[in-house]
């Protein structure tokens, strides 16, 4: 097992890039089921959940090689319809096998994905979606059956008690583009990764319409071609650095993102009072505040509101920020799996339901801390950038599901973080002083 080692106190400063979105790839990566012909997918991000799905693929009979680090080449010519569940208990987003599978081959049988640490995570959106196609629908033994020789195009909602669903929404197209008749999608999810999918569809062959608005209107058609088609950036890496610059950046640039996926992040900080230059949509300069920043009250939303998946980064920068801050998580109620690590590291922390009450204060204290998922990971990096003294982040390869080299790219910028064996951590950590 790794760990990653920061010592605080470091300056970030200098040009830092996002890589390809990883919630648009692997949705991306389960649209090539539905043509024999060939995809090739560009910036894609290095991560185990990239090669996973890639691995997934395969075991269902597809052609998968890799050009380059970031291009992937992809042939679904004969494919099987099953997924079992060694597989896809390990990585959540093979939910998307679904959609694809039942719209090319008619029928489908993948195990349920289980719960994480965030949440239970049902799928009982995905399967009403799946209904309300036609579709014969079982769930036995843990595994979902679907059953889509009579499916035909149907106006269906797609909204539940958290709003909408990003993989719902992508596995209910990735269905319909291949389903006779015309489907509506009310309460579609609006996230950049659902847009990047229908971008790649429709460049298949796919009839859409309503792309990036809750109402999605798909006209099936019998068949979709192969494509080329280049990921968008990653906005939560993206906005992951954005706040790193805000916390310990002098004239940090952020590069290769679309700032207006990050409209939400850069009012809230904005707000704040961090510096913030915005060179273009594919750049901005952010650096730490030289007088104490406003605490800011924060609710996760659905895009194009905050996202869930920035919640913990901010929590990070909140910690930090003289006063009081209201955190609300409305899309993962459970989301705080950062707050007993941070509260480790010094935060006054408190959590009251769905709200995280920060009483920001001037510093942290590094500490031996515990990743948990991706976001979570990723706050703990953020708050070691900042904190006195040396903090170890143990289980990262949480974070290595979703950053593509993540200490690469901060210590490029001057920061003091190394991924060491686990072992290199020195008991005398443990002995108070
Ligand atoms: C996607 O998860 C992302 N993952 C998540 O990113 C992200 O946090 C989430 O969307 C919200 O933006 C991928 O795209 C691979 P949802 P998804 O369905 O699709 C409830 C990360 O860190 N719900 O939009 O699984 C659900 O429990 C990951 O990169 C149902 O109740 O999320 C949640 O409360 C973490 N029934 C809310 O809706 C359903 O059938 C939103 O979930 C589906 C969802």
């Amino acid at each position: 097992m790794e760990v990653m080692r920061i010592e605080g106190g470091q300056t970030l400063s200098g040009n830092i890039s996002a890589s390809g979105a990883k919630n648009a790839a692997l949705p991306i990566f389960a649209a090539t089921l539905l043509t024999e012909e060939t995809c090739i997918l560009e910036n894609v991000p290095n991560l185990s959940d990239i090669w996973f799905m890639a691995q997934i693929l395969q075991h269902l009979g597809a052609e998968v090689e890799q050009p380059d680090p970031t291009t992937w080449k992809i042939t679904a010519g004969t494919i099987a319809h099953r997924a079992p569940y060694d597989l896809v208990r390990k990585m959540r987003a093979s939910v998307c096998l679904m959609g694809p599978l039942a719209g090319r081959l008619k029928r489908a049988e993948i195990s349920l994905p289980g719960g994480c640490v965030i949440g239970p995570r049902p799928i009982d959106m995905h399967l009403k979606g799946f209904a309300g196609l036609g579709m014969e629908v079982t769930v036995d033994k843990g595994y979902v059956f679907l059953n889509a020789e009579q499916a035909s195009g149907n106006p269906i909602f797609l909204g539940g008690r958290h709003g909408s669903t990003v993989t719902g929404t992508a596995n209910i197209l990735m269905a319909a583009v291949l389903t006779p008749g015309e489907t509506v999608i009310e309460c579609a999810a609006c996230e950049p990764e659902v847009v990047d999918l229908c971008n790649m569809l429709v460049q298949m062959g796919a009839e859409i319409f309503g792309i990036g608005s809750p109402t999605l209107t798909i006209r099936g058609v019998d068949r979709l071609g192969g494509c080329t088609y280049r990921i968008l950036p990653d906005r939560i890496e993206a906005g992951t650095y954005i706040i790193a610059g805000s916390m310990a950046g002098e004239n940090l640039t952020i590069n290769d993102i679309r700032l207006s996926d990050l409209a939400a992040l850069t009012d809230k900080l904005k707000e704040a009072g961090v510096p913030m230059q915005i060179n273009s949509d594919n750049s901005i300069t952010v650096s730490r505040s030289e007088s104490p920043l406003k605490p800011v009250d924060v609710v996760t939303h659905p895009h194009p509101g905050f996202a869930t998946d920035l919640q913990a980064q901010m929590s990070s920068l909140m910690s930090v920020t003289p006063g009081i801050s209201i955190i609300t998580e409305k899309i993962f109620p459970n989301r705080f799996m950062h707050v007993p690590e941070l509260q480790r590291m010094g935060a006054d922390i408190a959590i009251e339901g769905p709200n995280a009450i920060v009483k920001g204060q001037a510093g942290l204290s590094g500490a031996p801390v515990m990743a948990s998922d991706l976001r979570a990971s990723a706050a703990l990096i953020l708050a070691g950038l900042v904190a006195e003294g040396i903090t170890w982040v143990l289980r990262i390869y949480h974070l290595d599901r979703g950053y593509d080299k993540i200490d690469d790219k901060l210590r490029a910028v001057g920061a003091n973080i190394d991924r060491l064996p686990e072992k290199e951590m020195p008991n005398t950590q443990f002995e108070l002083k």
